[in-house]
C-alpha cells in the first residue's frame, strides 16, 4: 500500500512510503506504527500514553480528506493519503486538541 504523509517542519511536504499493511485489518494506527519503527522514526503521530481502544479520541487523522480515529479505522485501498486533522498543527499529525 502506498501511504503519503503530509508533514510539517524540517520534513515540510508529503512523503510517500511503501507500507505491506492489510486492506480491512490494519488499521491506520497500525500503518503509522509500522512506518515509525520500520521507515522513519521522526514521524509525529499520537501513539504513547492514549487509549488505542477509540475512546480518547487523541488519534484522529484525515485518510484521503476525511477525519477518522486512527486506533480504530481499518486501512482501505491502494494508495491512502494521511493529514492532520484541521486544529493547528504541532508536528506532522499531531495537532492541538
Ligand atoms: S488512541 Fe484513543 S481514540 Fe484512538
Amino acid at each position: 500500500m502506498k501511504v503519503r504523509v503530509r508533514r510539517s517542519g524540517e520534513k515540510n511536504g508529503i512523503d510517500l512510503f511503501q507500507v505491506p499493511a492489510v486492506e480491512n485489518q490494519w488499521t491506520v494506527m497500525d500503518v503509522l506504527d509500522y512506518i515509525a519503527l520500520n521507515l522513519d522514526p521522526s514521524l509525529g503521530y499520537y501513539r504513547h500514553s492514549v487509549c488505542n481502544q477509540g475512546v480518547c479520541g487523541r488519534c484522529g487523522v484525515k485518510v484521503n480528506g476525511r477525519p477518522v480515529l486512527a486506533c480504530t479505522s481499518k486501512v482501505q485501498g491502494e494508495d491512502i493519503l494521511l493529514e492532520p486533522l484541521n486544529n493547528r498543527v504541532i508536528r506532522d499529525l499531531i495537532v492541538e486538541p
